[in-house]
């Protein structure tokens, strides 16, 4: 037990430029303990692309002043040594890992399970808040404290999204206004689809909105079945869109829970 701290705690892992959605991580975990430690640490392990890294925002300052207003008790920014010593043996997502956004992002999951996990041995906290919008991410995260049988609680929050629909990220910040314009697309889509009765209507619906929105590039949509993270067939009974793409170089995802039609 890390006995700096103030036990049991509450943490939200980050990677920094903190948003409305990550004061919502952080409000959520205050529900959990009044000790909640944020972290801020750019992991380069998951960037698979070196430019990504580079033009991470980066904004420790306002990000150390916004997590304190949001209820945080302690905003930690371990060094590059701290977080990976010698020893750090990397954690692998296995198949799960390259697929989705896994198999655009060549290594981003074994990345960022080797940072969790460390995370979690320094930190040891009782409970972990981990956003939806990385929905990959959240189920990958679970079944390692599963597996590892961690003795850690990993509550979901619900994407923070703008008037319009857009999923908060802070790579949004890299986006002109007219690039926010384009990419509402990606939550109209899912918005449009998640009403519909029928997976084929709601992939159809899907791969329709997003088409029409020239700026946007679409790497993919598609629907899962949120117990498994396979590809949804009938019957599944709780479905979930994913929606990956790119808006002036900007890399967005979003997914949203699809209306199921329930048989038998
Ligand atoms: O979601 C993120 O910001 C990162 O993937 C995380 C969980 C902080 C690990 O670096």
């Amino acid at each position: 037990m890390n006995l700096a701290r103030t036990h049991p705690l509450a943490f939200v892992p980050t990677m920094g430029a903190l948003h409305a959605g990550h004061e919502s991580l952080i409000s959520i975990a205050r529900n959990y303990s009044s000790n909640v430690v944020v972290s801020i640490f750019v992991n380069p392990l998951q960037f698979e692309n070196p430019d990504d890294l580079a033009s991470y925002p980066r904004s420790i300052d306002e990000d150390q002043l916004r997590a304190e207003l949001a209820g945080a008790s302690e905003v930690w920014a371990p060094t590059m040594e701290e977080i990976y010593p010698a020893e750090v043996s990397r954690i692998s997502a296995g198949e799960l890992g390259n697929q989705f956004e896994g198999a655009h992002r060549p290594g981003h999951f074994d990345g960022m399970l080797t940072v969790v996990k460390r995370l979690f041995e320094l930190v040891e906290p009782q409970w972990a808040i981990f956003g939806e919008k990385d929905y990959q991410q959240l189920f990958l995260v679970r079944e390692l404290v599963a597996e590892l049988q961690l003795p850690i609680e990993i509550i979901s929050a619900p994407i923070v999204r703008d008037v319009q629909g857009l999923a908060l990220s802070s790579r949004n910040v890299r986006l002109s206004s007219a690039d926010i314009t384009a990419a509402h697309v990606i939550s109209r889509a899912l918005q449009s689809a998640s009403q519909l009765d029928g997976l084929s209507q709601q992939r159809a619906c899907l791969h329709e909105i997003l088409a029409t929105e020239p700026k946007f590039t679409l790497d993919y949509a598609e629907i899962i079945d949120e117990t498994t993270f396979e590809l949804a067939t009938l019957g599944a009974e709780r479905t979930r869109a994913l929606v990956s793409g790119w808006v002036a170089g900007v890399r967005l995802i979003d997914n949203m829970a699809m209306k199921v039609i329930k048989v038998g």
